[in-house]
């Protein structure tokens, strides 16, 4: 049996383990088969090792975010080719689908195109942001940004965005603009830069009072309680009392709430309607998780043109010193998930 390289899961807490026998993987119909060159790592990774969350085999391979060369496709493969350049974010917790070896299979129609004009970090550093941040902005709306070439209109609709400075709030700015709604976004207030760089029209305080940061959602949004918006992202995963009692006070007939947190215990109150991101489950079983895949089905070739244009920017990352497997061991061990900073490794 053809063998390959990479890091393996055997127990929650243990280190991981460098092997060099994990079996060779062959791309079935509409998969295509990646060979990583960078992974990033964000909490999740931690997460997965130091708990067994979303692990569904043991001994397995972990890993998140990735950047790499697509080595071989599988019959009835439209979009990709061999060679083609491309990041994402792997199946959390599915050995075959984690990037934490020499190659690993994903559904074709999810990574997008690198470009020629962000750096392989970079891509790696936006593969899981860009994903969480265009589920969601876009998905549970059935709403696509316009295609770059197209003329996009300045809307009178506000989104907001609740964690507006962190790596997914900072995407999902950026993919709200392209749509033309106005962002208010709320952020700690030494984060406000970072936040209006990446393109909210409005700030709000993010550690205020949930009265308080409501009453600044329906003053921005019109100055009196008739807000004109009826979307809010909570890119934060603590902002849902917030998110809920805005939307209350929107006088839209269609409320809409998107949270990345995808297994609180809250429920938003009717008529709004709430959608959880799960990134990481697209390649799942699963209705949610097929349809989520055809959302981003939808919408990778519809952004790739974004990326290639330079539009869409990472948040700030870290780079670890090393390359390989065993740097990646290195760096996961030194990583540490209360840093608001991605690290992205190269591993071959
Ligand atoms: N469901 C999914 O598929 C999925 C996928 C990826 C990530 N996630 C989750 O999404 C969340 C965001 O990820 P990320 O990478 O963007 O994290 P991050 O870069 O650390 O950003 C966290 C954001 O939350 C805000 N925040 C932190 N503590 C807060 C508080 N007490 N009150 C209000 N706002 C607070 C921060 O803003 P300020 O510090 O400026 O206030 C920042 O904007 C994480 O919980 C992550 O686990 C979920």
């Amino acid at each position: 049996m053809a063998t390959q390289s990479g890091l393996v899961f055997t127990a929650p807490g243990s280190p991981l383990n460098v092997v060099d026998n994990l079996p060779r993987l062959h791309p079935e119909r509409g998969q295509v088969l990646i060979k990583p060159e960078f992974v990033a790592l964000c909490p999740v990774d931690s997460l997965m090792a130091q708990t067994g969350a979303f692990v569904t085999d043991t001994p397995a391979v972990l890993g998140s975010g990735f950047y790499g060369t697509v080595t071989e496709v599988g019959f009835g493969c439209a979009r990709l080719k061999e060679g083609d350049l491309v990041f994402g974010l792997g199946s959390l917790g599915r050995t075959a689908y984690s990037p934490f070896q020499d190659s690993f299979l994903i559904d074709e129609r999810l990574p997008f195109r690198k470009g020629k004009i962000l750096s392989p970090q970079d891509a790696a550093s936006l593969g899981v942001s860009l994903t969480t941040a265009a589920l969601g902005i876009f998905a549970g709306r059935h709403m696509l940004a316009p295609k770059r070439s197209e003329s996009v209109r300045e809307l009178q609709e506000w989104v907001v965005i609740l964690g507006g400075s962190g790596n997914v709030g900072q995407c999902a700015i950026q993919l709200g603009r392209f749509c033309g709604f106005k962002i208010a976004a709320s952020c700690s207030l030494s984060n406000r830069k970072t936040v209006v760089k990446n393109g909210a029209h409005a700030t709000f305080d993010s550690r205020a009072t949930v009265e308080k940061q409501v009453a600044e959602v329906l003053h921005i949004t019109h100055g009196n309680e008739v807000g004109h918006f009826m979307h809010v992202f909570d890119a934060s995963g603590v902002g849902h009392d917030v998110a809920f009692e805005s939307l209350k006070r929107s006088t839209e007939n269609f409320k809409f709430f998107s949270t990345v947190d995808a297994s609180g215990s809250f429920a938003a109150p009717a008529p709004i309607k709430e959608y959880r991101v799960q990134a990481g489950m697209l390649s799942y079983p699963g209705d949610k998780n097929v349809k989520d895949a055809d959302e981003v089905a939808r919408m990778a070739p519809v952004l790739d043109e974004y990326i290639e244009n330079g539009d869409i920017r990472p948040a700030e990352f870290d780079i670890f010193d090393g390359v390989g497997w065993g740097a990646l061991k290195d760096a996961l061990g030194r990583y540490n998930p209360e840093s608001r900073k991605t690290m992205v490794v190269r591993v071959q």
